[in-house]
């Protein structure tokens, strides 16, 4: 890798299969700002790096892919900064997700938030027996803002996605599995992942990238707006204020509506 990162690693094998890793692990790979821009500028290298076929994205250490955004940033926002805080991270998983190289998110332990946005942005997902994905936003007075209300109906469905967005809920690799919210669970994820990748990559190159941009031609992202501004406006309700204080100061949360 030519340039250098400090949150995040990229290793590339022989085969051209490269090795994203979200490393911030004392904080569960939480997406703090500096994250999100260096995976921002790292795929950008990749989508034109001809030496790069297939990525798979994996967090650092056993505990965690990525725990969500930084909730610590998130207090910081107000209507505005929340909307562009909420449209910079759809943009930048956007960016993943049209990249025109397989893409896997080998899930080991918490995808929560962000962190589940960030694996659904990928092309396929492979959870680790010790996965749990959920999109708790709502206990922290908020809602996904990545993503997430947009891509979790297009992949389990519009019933079950608002189940786990109304209730926060965790699942695990198991009933993910059943879900559709991932292709394969295996107890080596990131092996699992380069053999996936593998099995993709003897095929034809143009075709790869083709069959890719078509299968996602269909959706459409009126939707991100949406998600965008109604993110933004709960930033500046005291419900926001209340759920992250509440869970930086490690208590249980008083919301009251407002
Ligand atoms: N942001 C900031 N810090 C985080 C974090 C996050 N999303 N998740 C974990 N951390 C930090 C903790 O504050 C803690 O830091 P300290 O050691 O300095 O106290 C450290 O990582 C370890 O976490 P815990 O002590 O909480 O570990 P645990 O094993 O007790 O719990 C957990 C693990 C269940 C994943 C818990 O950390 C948790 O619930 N994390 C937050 C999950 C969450 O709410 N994610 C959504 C964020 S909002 C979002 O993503 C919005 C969006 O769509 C854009």
């Amino acid at each position: 890798m030519s340039k250098s990162y400090s949150t995040i690693t990229l290793e590339t094998d022989e085969k051209g299969i490269a090795t994203v890793t979200i490393n911030r692990p004392k904080k569960l790979n939480a997406l703090n700002d500096n994250v999100l821009n260096e995976l921002a500028d790292l795929f950008k290298v990749i989508q034109v790096d001809e030496d790069i076929n297939a990525i798979t994205v994996k967090g650092a250490g056993d505990k965690a892919f990525v725990a969500g955004a930084d909730i610590k940033e998130l207090r910081e926002l107000d209507d505005r900064s929340g909307r562009m805080a909420s449209q910079k991270g759809q943009q930048i998983f956007q960016l993943i997700e049209d990249t025109r190289k397989p893409v896997i998110a080998a899930v080991n332990g918490y995808a929560l938030g962000g962190g589940a946005e960030l694996a659904m942005a990928c092309h396929l997902r492979i959870a680790g027996e010790n996965a749990v994905f959920g999109l708790p936003e709502v206990g922290l007075g908020l809602i996904p803002g990545y993503g997430g209300t947009q891509r979790l109906p297009s992949l389990i469905g519009r019933a079950r996605a608002l189940e786990m967005i109304l209730t926060g809920k965790q699942v695990k690799a198991k009933e993910a599995l059943q879900l559709g919210l991932v292709n394969e669970v295996s107890a080596t994820p990131v092996e699992a992942s380069k053999e996936l990748l593998n099995n993709i990559l003897k095929n034809g190159p143009i075709a790869i990238r083709n069959a890719i941009k078509a299968v996602y031609h269909s959706d459409h992202h009126s939707g991100y707006q949406v998600e965008a501004d109604l993110f933004g406006q709960l930033c500046e309700t005291e419900d926001c204020m209340e759920g992250t204080s509440a869970f930086l100061e490690k208590r249980k949360p008083e919301f009251k509506g407002k």
